[in-house]
């Protein structure tokens, strides 16, 4: 049985067994407590041990030799707790230990390490408060990602994670090939992609958005939900090399209808996160960032302001704060700037369209004065950037004309060509990273810790 069914139950004497891990053993004068933790949920189970009823030898050897970390089992009978904080406790009779930990050389002693120090153990970091919170806040955030899609109509696409397309024309991909690079480097000769295994220039994806709309151009509304890798070197406590991507994608939609979308979106993943997963949200607001579950809560009833970026440059060239970033028209907002917006203009998420379309990828709509694009980024304060999308350029002329002013070669899209050749409609979508949703609902200040194994330039351990 979990621990988390167990805390729930009537406490009724009756016989219960608890399996899990050791968090604390405090040995008193006549009892000994022992603070059992299975990950189910937040709590733990205290299991008191007297020492004045006859215990079996076996447990009172198992008892002198128990130390944090130990996997166990034990069984004993639920009684009401005379201790505050906790509802029930398990009156222990028998403890049997799975596998012992060597209490010198666990690397998780008692007191708090810091979150630099967990990174380095990352394989036994879930076992820690802050990491079995985030663990279960993820998970239950990728559950209502799909309900939320499910609910409205939705498909899910598993869009393919080896491509040989540059979705986002950034450039910042890995490669993918079997050739060997040894034998390569001592050559003068270029490489013969057409020997390497796909017999073509393989990367991994940066975005499933391209094959998401294929589908959208078929079922309507689709969603991807998958990995992502970026090859961009930027050292920052909101950028992973892999990181997980929710792209919706719906035919018949323009920017407006995908803004509304994204506010909904983002509503009712703060709202799931407030009601299932409320006492992990206690631990970081009291222990990680204070204030959290208010943020989530004004949130879910606060109305997203809408600003043009042309609006945005002018609000910034207005303010006396100190930029490092001067802002200037046709300049990328930098994180300084989308603090200002979100923190000092709008005092809430703020959702800043019609970029110009030098800062944005090739695929957005242009807008009539030929400047700027139908994109939308949404901003949060306190993380910045947290979703980004556009309407996309329906038009087969424009598209083919956008590509061939970047220097595209457009016989390589000519599958993502095809779909405004054949039965075109508008549609939009848009990505938000899983992991800065995560970062900002548990208010964890690096994104490295709401990854179970962060990839990044420099750490790909483990
Ligand atoms: O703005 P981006 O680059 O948009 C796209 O990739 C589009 N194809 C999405 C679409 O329209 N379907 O990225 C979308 C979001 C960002 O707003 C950010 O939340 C996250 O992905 N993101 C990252 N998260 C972690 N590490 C990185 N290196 C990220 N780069 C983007």
């Amino acid at each position: 049985m979990l621990i988390k069914d167990i805390l729930k139950m009537e406490a009724d004497n009756q016989e219960i067994t608890v399996s899990g891990w050791v968090r604390t053993k405090r040995d008193m004068k006549n009892l000994v407590f022992v603070e059992v933790n299975d990950g189910s949920c937040f709590a733990g189970i205290q299991c008191t041990f007297d020492k004045g009823k006859a215990l079996s030898a076996e447990t009172g050897l198992a008892l002198s030799r128990l130390t944090a970390g130990a996997s166990v089992k034990t069984r004993g009978r639920l009684t009401p707790s005379p201790a505050s904080g906790q509802k029930v406790e398990l009156a222990a009779e028998e403890l049997f230990i799975i596998g012992e930990t060597d209490a010198e050389s666990y690397p998780l002693q008692k007191k708090r390490h810091s979150l630099d120090f967990l990174r380095e153990i990352a394989h036994l970091r879930a076992r820690t408060t802050t990491f079995g919170a985030v663990a279960r806040v993820r998970s239950r955030l990728a559950f209502a990602v799909n309900r939320f899609f499910e609910e409205r109509g939705f498909f899910l696409v598993h869009t393919p994670l080896i491509t040989s397309n540059d979705a986002e024309g950034a450039g910042a991909m890995f490669q993918v090939t079997t050739l060997d690079l040894a034998a390569l480097a001592k050559s003068a000769a270029p490489p013969d992609w057409s020997r390497d295994f796909f017999a073509k220039h393989c990367y991994l994806t940066v975005s499933g958005q391209l094959e998401a709309e294929t589908y959208a151009a078929a079922l309507s509304r689709v969603y991807t939900f998958g990995p992502t890798f970026r090859a961009e070197n930027s050292n920052t406590s909101r950028h992973l090399a892999e990181f997980w991507m929710i792209e919706p994608e719906i035919a018949f939609a323009e920017l407006p209808d995908l803004m509304a979308l994204a506010e909904e979106f983002l509503k009712y993943l703060f709202a799931d996160t407030l009601e299932k997963s409320e006492d992990d949200l206690a631990f970081f607001d009291q222990r990680i960032q204070k204030g959290v579950i208010e943020n989530l809560k004004n949130l879910v009833t606060a109305k997203f302001t809408h600003i043009t970026y042309t609006d945005a440059i002018s609000e910034l060239q207005k303010s006396k704060a100190p930029f490092e970033f001067k802002p200037v028209w046709g300049c990328d907002l930098q994180t300084e700037h989308e603090k200002y917006l979100t923190e000092k203009v709008a005092s809430g998420p703020v959702i800043v369209t019609d970029y110009p379309k030098e800062i944005k990828a090739f695929y957005m709509k242009l807008n009539g004065d030929n400047k700027t694009v139908r994109a939308m980024d949404v901003l949060v304060p306190r993380l910045g950037e947290i979703i980004g999308g556009s309407q996309r350029e329906e038009n087969l002329q424009k598209l083919e004309l956008r590509m061939a002013e970047l220097g595209m070669n457009t016989r390589d899209y000519s599958w993502y060509l095809d779909l405004r050749r054949y039965g075109t409609v508008p549609h939009s979508g848009f990505g938000l990273g899983f992991e800065r949703l995560v970062q900002y609902v548990t208010g964890m200040a690096n994104i490295r810790d709401v990854i179970p194994y962060p990839r990044a330039a420099g750490q790909a351990d483990f």
